[in-house]
């Protein structure tokens, strides 16, 4: 095995060298302005980086419409998540095929110039069935797609500047970790997906994959998250405690992902992995309930939608992991795989259990978390 190229084969880049992007910024001043929020920005990032190849654009009518019903691009290669720009009514109505649009980020800067293609309705509610498996909008990612304005403009982007962001140190573009795992001479390397802090189950899987492939990226997303998800500059300093203590240097890199979470737990897992795959990463984690969120998925569903394509397809390897947690009796870390004790030796907290412990100040057990992630958090708290 060895390290895979991008999805579709190239790796895109469609970042504006200086002197390009200077002459965009001047054009950009007679375009029509469309704002974008900040899960498009996120995915104009991700596409300006090369994390989305093979997308050049935000998607047309044909992909979306192949990607919601058959988890492919209309090309036929894998993709699950559709990747769309919306604008309001008005904008759209007025958009010409082939007339050049300024994508207008948060901060007010012109992000992006995009060649306008094709304006047209997405399918909301089928969207919602297909991707998300639900209609419900208390589920937070269908509640985000149904915020969307109701035109899609699909098209190529030339993006001039990436947001200014915190942390700048540790957000590497895919060319950069390939050039990280080349120098450190990895062959394989695992990538984890993670939107919370680091606890004893997570780096329980993250070791047991690291027993089989050279290397580890630890490759948290930090774009959008719902609001009771802990925020990601808490969790950057959570990370760093943890690798510096209990991490292989030599065999683990830290780096943020962009993207914003969708909570599509099946769909989001094939999504994630194929993200990592243009970031390099031969193997990916799917453990319990990847990228799930309340009741909506089952345990492992997102471990068995993998199966709906063929083997080597999607050109990165998933490594499925049990529920894990720690055993009293067995004295470690374990699975229903690896464990024969009953509940009360096993070492299982909720989200909420754990967050009340943290707000009073208390560290839950060593054997959940470990006491620098601990202390990171109540300190956080405290703030
Ligand atoms: S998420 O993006 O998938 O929502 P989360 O932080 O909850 O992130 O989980 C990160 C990864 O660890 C996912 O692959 C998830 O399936 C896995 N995981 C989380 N908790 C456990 C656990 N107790 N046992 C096994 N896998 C787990
Ligand atoms: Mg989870």
């Amino acid at each position: 095995m060895t390290i895979p190229n991008a999805h579709g084969g190239t790796l895109v880049d469609r970042l504006l060298s200086s002197d390009k992007a200077s002459a965009a910024e001047q054009r950009a001043t007679s375009l029509k302005q469309v704002p974008i929020d900040e899960r498009v920005q996120a995915d104009l990032e991700l596409i300006a980086i090369g994390g989305l190849s093979p997308l050049t654009g935000f998607m047309s009518a044909a992909d979306y419409k192949s990607v919601v019903g058959d988890m492919r691009l209309a090309s036929g290669l894998p993709w699950s998540i559709p990747v769309v720009l919306d604008v309001q009514e008005e904008m759209g109505r007025s958009l010409k095929g082939g007339e050049e649009i300024a994508l207008i980020g948060e901060s007010g800067a012109v992000m992006a110039i995009q060649t306008v293609e094709e304006v047209y309705e997405g399918d909301p509610k089928r969207e919602a069935r297909e991707v998300y498996r639900t209609e419900e909008d208390a589920h937070p990612g269908v509640a985000a797609m149904y915020g969307r304005g109701p035109l899609l403009v699909s098209g190529p982007v030339e993006v001039l500047r990436l947001p200014d962001h915190d942390f700048p140190e540790l957000r590497l573009t895919p060319q950069q970790t390939r050039a990280a795992f080349a120098e450190r001479g990895w062959k394989t390397v695992v990538g984890f997906q993670t939107r919370n802090p680091i606890h004893r189950a997570h780096e329980y899987i993250q070791k047991a994959a690291l027993e089989i492939v050279d290397g580890l990226l630890v490759h948290p997303l930090v774009g959008a998250t719902k609001s009771d998800d802990i925020p990601a500059d808490v969790r950057i300093r959570c990370y760093e405690a943890l690798l510096k203590n209990y991490y292989p240097q030599d065999r683990t890199l830290l780096s943020l992902l962009p993207a914003a979470m969708r909570y599509a737990g099946p769909r989001e897992a094939i999504f994630h992995a194929i993200m990592r795959k243009n970031y390099g990463c031969s193997h990916f984690i799917v453990g319990r309930d990847h990228a799930g969120v309340g009741s909506y998925y089952g345990t492992y569903d997102a471990q068995k939608i993998f199966e709906e394509f063929e083997p080597g397809e999607l050109g990165i390897v998933p490594l499925m992991f049990e529920n894990s947690f720690f055993c009293r009796e067995c004295e470690g870390m374990a699975s229903n795989k690896t464990c024969p004790h009953d509940g009360d030796a096993r070492v299982i907290l909720s989200g909420t259990q754990v967050r009340e412990m943290l707000s009073r100040g208390e560290e839950p057990p060593h054997e959940f978390t470990r006491p620098e992630v601990a202390r990171v958090l109540i300190d956080s708290m405290k703030r």
